[in-house]
């Protein structure tokens, strides 16, 4: 008899610790959710695209992209020193960009550029002058003209938004001493917008930056891009890169960073999202890749499937909280596997291209929106 009850008593346990480990790993969104179609109402879904993603010869990524998102980004085949490796103008190699661009057309996708100019993947030539000297203040904002001009002209009309400068600003909020700013002065920012609008009138022409949440450098971006309206620079779209991770930004700091940068008027885009689940990835909140790119050796924090999901499920509420002023929200990678953090397993789906428990917490958030309070997409 005792063994009868100790037996059943065991069964039970069994029995009730397999449901719980149903109930833990079960997925809450469907199977039909797409991320597009969930966002629809409240704003633009993008991802970074890596080559292989566009030339599709990573069927199951292409797949992905074409079932989950709206808008493209290109990873790195429009930085200069792709695009632009090799001075003049056979210096130019549109192979790759072109093709990112006809995937994006292709599939009816909002397309995005990035980015013209910038301190990092550019080529030492940009900065070089005659024989050891760095080049003129005249020189440096002719080559400058002439790679915008020549790249937004190309794709005038196709590319819908670029980011025109990014990361001109220090964590304290000053202007970062690139080689930009110490040979041509603070203007060349005003410079980059004016001579991308001269290239395409209608593009959306953003500043891009990251860790832009935080208050010293929220001001510094909030100074700048008043100064550049006050001076009737052509700047019409503000991005946050948003490489986050387990716990920054937090909801509040994400929400009043928001709630001032509506006030300057303009589009605000996420525009490289990711959430950082590595260990060693937890005490900085820099993007900066000189420090980041491959960080997160250690492995990933505990529990980071679930910490992940808690983290995009906060971050989403606040997107979702501002829908009126954001456009777009840009993923930095389709999987973990094409990640720049991938140690950090920093999206929504794995590397074999399923989607996580953190991808079921955005579609969540989704189904608390009001239906009555929608927005025409893109707006
Ligand atoms: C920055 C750039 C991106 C990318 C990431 C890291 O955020 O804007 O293009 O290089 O760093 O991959």
């Amino acid at each position: 008899m005792k063994t009868y009850w100790a037996n059943l008593k065991s069964f039970t346990g069994l029995a009730t610790a397999a449901l719980f480990a149903i109930v833990a790993t079960a997925r809450s969104a469907d199977t039909n959710d797409t991320l597009k179609d969930a966002f629809k109402s409240c704003f633009m879904i993008g991802v970074a695209l890596n080559q292989r993603q566009f030339t599709e010869k990573d069927t199951n990524g292409a797949t992905l992209v074409k079932r989950h998102f709206n808008s493209i980004s290109p990873e790195n085949v429009m930085k200069w020193e792709s695009i632009h490796p090799r001075p003049g103008p056979e210096g130019y190699n549109f192979e790759a960009a072109d093709r990112y661009v006809e995937f994006g057309e292709k599939n009816g996708m909002y397309i995005v550029g990035h980015t013209l100019v910038w301190h990092s993947q550019t080529p030492r030539w940009v900065f070089q002058g005659e024989g050891t000297n760095a080049v003129t203040r005249e020189e440096l904002l002719n080559r400058m003209r002439d790679h915008i001009h020549t790249v937004v002209g190309r794709y005038k009309g196709r590319i819908k938004a670029w980011d025109v400068v990014n990361e001109a600003l220090n964590d304290d909020g000053s202007l970062r001493r690139s080689p930009w700013y110490r040979i041509i002065g603070e203007d060349y920012i005003a410079k980059a917008f004016e001579y991308a609008h001269e290239a395409d009138p209608a593009a959306e022409l953003r500043y891009n930056d990251y860790s832009i949440e935080n208050e010293p450098k929220r001001n510094g971006v909030i100074a700048l891009v008043k100064k550049l309206q006050a001076q009737k620079v052509p700047i019409s779209g503000l991005g946050s890169q948003a490489h986050a991770n387990l716990t920054w930004p937090g909801a509040e700091l994400l929400d009043s960073a928001l709630t001032a940068f509506a006030d300057l008027g303009i589009p605000i885009s996420i525009t490289e999202l990711d959430v950082n689940a590595a260990e060693t990835g937890q005490r900085s909140q820099s993007a900066d890749v000189s420090q980041n790119a491959q960080a997160g050796g250690g492995g990933v924090a505990d529990d980071a499937n679930q910490k992940l999901a808690d983290q995009y499920a906060s971050l989403f509420r606040v997107f979702l909280k501002h829908r009126q002023n954001i456009k777009l929200v840009t993923f930095w990678g389709v999987t973990d596997r094409d990640s720049w953090r991938r140690f950090g397993k920093p999206l929504l789906f794995d590397a074999q291209c399923q989607p996580k428990r953190a991808f079921d917490a955005v579609i969540a958030e989704t189904k608390k929106v009001p239906t009555t309070q929608s927005k025409p997409i893109g707006q």
